[in-house]
C-alpha cells in the first residue's frame, strides 16, 4: 500500500518509527516531514498529508503530533478527510470498518513506541465495512462537511 507520513516537531521520533516499520513491511512511505524535531506548525504536515490522500497518490496517512489531537482537529477541516486520533487499536480498527477513516493521528505524548505500530498495523490492515449502515453514515458526514 502507498501510505504518506507527517508529524511536527513533537511527533518526529515515532513518525520515523512508523515510517520505517511501514517500509519494513512493504509498504510504499512517502515522507513529507518534518525533517528534525525544531519546533514546526502541525497544520501545515496535516494539508500535504491529507492533499496526497486527496489526489490518490496514497491510499492512507499516518500524522503525528504531541497528542494526536490538534493534527485531527486540523486533518477533519479538509474536505473528504476522515481523521480519527486513536490511542490503541481498537479504534483504528473501527475507525476503518465503520467510518472508512482515511487518515490516522498519533500522539508521541500519549502512545509509547509498540503501541504506535500496533495502531497503524491495525489502521492499514482492516478494509472499510462497506455496510449499508456505515456508507450512509459516511454520506451524512460529508453532508454535514458544507
Ligand atoms: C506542540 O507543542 C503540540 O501542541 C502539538 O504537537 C500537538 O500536540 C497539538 O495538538
Amino acid at each position: 500500500m502507498k501510505i504518506a507520513v507527517g508529524s511536527d516537531h513533537a511527533g518526529y521520533y515515532i513518525k520515523n518509527q512508523l515510517r520505517d516499520m511501514l517500509r519494513s513491511s512493504g509498504h510504499e512511505v512517502i515522507d513529507f516531514g518534518a525533517d528534525n524535531d525544531q519546533s514546526s506548525d502541525y497544520p501545515d504536515y496535516a494539508e500535504l498529508v491529507s492533499g496526497a490522500v486527496l489526489r490518490n497518490d496514497v491510499e492512507r496517512g499516518v500524522l503525528v503530533c504531541g497528542t494526536g489531537v490538534g493534527m485531527s482537529i486540523a486533518a477533519n477541516k479538509i474536505h473528504g478527510i476522515r481523521a480519527a486520533s486513536c490511542s490503541e487499536p481498537v479504534s483504528a480498527t473501527l475507525s476503518r470498518s465503520h467510518n472508512d477513516a482515511n487518515v490516522v493521528c498519533l500522539g508521541e505524548r500519549i502512545v509509547g513506541p509498540e503501541m504506535a505500530n500496533e495502531i497503524v498495523r491495525a489502521f492499514i490492515a482492516t478494509p472499510f465495512s462497506n455496510s449499508d449502515r456505515h456508507r450512509r453514515r459516511i454520506e451524512k458526514i460529508s453532508g454535514l462537511d458544507k
